[in-house]
């Protein structure tokens, strides 16, 4: 996947750019190809990416593997998840090979685990929860070290960086987002029917903008970007436009 917009010389983007390391939050629907657009921004102004809903997929996987009780939708539980919680340590690493930046939690490379139909039909639940929304929040809050980054998910602009420098809010239409995420799954092997996927990213859609604890929502500063129709170069080149005319606040 190599273009336009991502081939342009780091130090030209760098010397386009007023703002020397920005946080640029990303937020959207499920399967929307955020963090394609995300890591691929990343790469380009050499600063670092984190996929926030990784993190949650990795907290799921974690409640599953140990049989941990979640609410599913409409439930209710007044369980502690502190305690659970303390027991988790996640952390992300950049491989030297792909520069892919890879998620483990208490040590254990998570990447393949994260992924399953199991975690993506639980994730939902378990990131309604108030206790788990406050961690992750928390953690994503302290990886902005002040050197720039790219982070996706839902709630970046609204709830972790509300003074994000660029705020995108990706769309697209529900059934173009079932057949790429489809076809995604099945190119890494992962059996599945598309009605399933489909299934899944309607329900997360309903679970993720109506969930009490920071629901998805666009925020007002937020540029839209629907990619329905757009290609990847077409994607990245429209962030790209708008990282080139920030300037600092
Ligand atoms: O980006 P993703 O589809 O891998 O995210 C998995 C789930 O994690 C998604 O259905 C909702 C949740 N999530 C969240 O609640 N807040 C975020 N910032 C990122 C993801």
């Amino acid at each position: 996947m190599s273009g336009r917009a991502i081939c342009l010389p780091l130090q030209r983007m760098s010397s386009l750019m007023s703002l020397e390391h920005p946080v640029i939050a990303i937020d959207g629907y499920s399967s929307c190809g955020k963090s394609t657009v995300a890591k691929s921004l990343a790469k380009v102004l050499g600063i670092r990416y984190i996929d926030s809903g990784a993190m949650y997929r990795a907290v799921t996987w974690y409640f599953l593997e140990n049989k941990i009780y979640f609410p599913l939708a409409g439930e209710h539980s007044d369980l502690d998840y502190r305690p659970t919680l303390d027991q988790i340590h996640i952390h992300f690493e950049v491989k030297a090979a792909t520069g892919e930046s890879e998620i483990f939690l208490n040590g254990h490379n998570l990447k393949k685990e994260i992924r399953t139909m199991e975690v993506s039909d639980n994730v939902s639940h378990v990131s309604a929860i108030k206790e788990v929304r406050k961690r992750m929040v928390s953690l994503q809050q302290q990886m902005n070290t002040g050197a720039g980054l790219v982070m996706d998910g839902r709630d970046i602009g609204t709830t972790v960086f509300p003074n994000a420098d660029l705020k995108i809010f990706m769309t697209a239409d529900p059934e173009i987002r079932a057949m790429r995420r489809y076809r995604e799954m099945l190119s890494a092997g992962v059996e599945v029917s598309l009605d399933d996927v489909r299934n899944n990213i309607n329900s997360r859609d309903y679970e993720d903008t109506h969930r009490e604890e920071s629901p998805l929502r666009m925020a007002p500063d937020a540029v839209v970007l629907d990619n329905s129709h757009l290609n990847f170069d077409e994607q990245v080149e429209f962030v790209l436009e708008r990282i080139r005319n920030l300037r600092p606040a």
